[in-house]
């Protein structure tokens, strides 16, 4: 991939840790200029070429970085909405602050970037955005609650309404669905226990990498899918084909392997 982003300002939310700092690696070490906006600090090794602290769930903060990206890079070509939370709760102990945050930064926050972005990205005749949903808006999360799978639902819908209205602009909008992502965002919500149970859901046989969900953003941002727009790609393992039996049961079973 290098050089396939040459030129290009790519602006990243939640680019702090995990998936979001993985693909705004990928875009620097594919040629672009990475404006990387997120509420706590980024670190010193994350090749950004301009950093906001920035709540999406703000519009008006959200309004200002996007501006001050277009003015201090020259334009705005790609917009990752990664920037997202997750808590486990169920339906009858989620605290009414707690679903109301949850849609405001999962749901609100890609609205909010958005919004933000298009004109700058019309100003350029065209772009691409990428929306971190969820294979819990196929079905359900299991590590988080209800605002969750409801949140990362509609960023789906989203993305069909936005790429729809926003084709007459040549912007594209396409969706990416990462199954299980060994990333901070995990590893602070499950045991070593727990994570060795999911690594044996996945059919391929591990945890998702935040570089693979990288992998599938860079693409759908990119030349190779210039004719994509109100897709979702899921970055799974295969776990949206499972049925939930250990995927080595199966094999054995099946006689697959020995
Ligand atoms: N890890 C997984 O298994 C998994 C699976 C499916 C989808 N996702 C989605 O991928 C995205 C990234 O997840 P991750 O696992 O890398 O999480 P993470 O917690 O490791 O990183 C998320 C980053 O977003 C930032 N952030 C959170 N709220 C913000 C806000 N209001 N404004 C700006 N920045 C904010 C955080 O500071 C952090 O740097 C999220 O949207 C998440 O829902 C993750």
């Amino acid at each position: 991939m290098a050089g396939a982003f040459d030129g290009k300002v790519v602006i990243v939310t939640g680019a702090a840790r995990g998936i979001g700092a993985a693909t705004a690696r990928a875009f620097a070490a594919a040629g672009a200029r990475v404006a990387a906006l997120d509420l706590r600090g980024v670190g010193p090794d994350l090749p950004a070429a301009a950093v906001h602290a920035v709540d999406v769930a703000d519009r008006a903060a959200v309004d200002a970085a996007v501006a001050a990206v277009e003015r201090d890079l020259g334009g705005v070509d790609v917009l990752v909405n990664n920037a997202g939370i997750g808590h486990a709760a169920s339906l009858e102990t989620l605290a009414d602050d707690a679903w109301e945050r949850s849609l405001s930064v999962n749901l609100g926050g890609p609205f909010n970037c958005l919004r933000a972005t298009v004109p700058a990205l019309r100003r350029r005749g065209g772009g691409a955005v990428v929306n971190v949903a969820s294979i819990a808006a196929h079905r359900m999360s299991y590590h988080g609650g209800p605002d969750y799978t409801a949140a990362k639902s509609g960023l789906l819908g989203l993305t069909r309404h936005a790429a729809f209205e926003l084709a007459v602009h040549d912007i594209r909008v396409n969706a990416v669905c990462p199954g299980p992502v060994l990333t901070p965002l995990v590893e602070e919500s499950t045991t070593a226990e727990e994570r060795a149970v999911t690594a044996k859901l996945v059919p391929l046989g591990r945890w998702i990498a935040p570089e693979d969900v990288a992998a599938a953003i860079l693409f759908l941002a990119g030349p190779g899918a210039a004719m994509c727009t109100g897709a979702t790609l899921d970055v799974d393992g295969g776990m949206m084909v499972s049925n939930g039996t250990p995927y080595a049961d199966y094999a054995r079973r099946r006689g697959l392997v020995a």
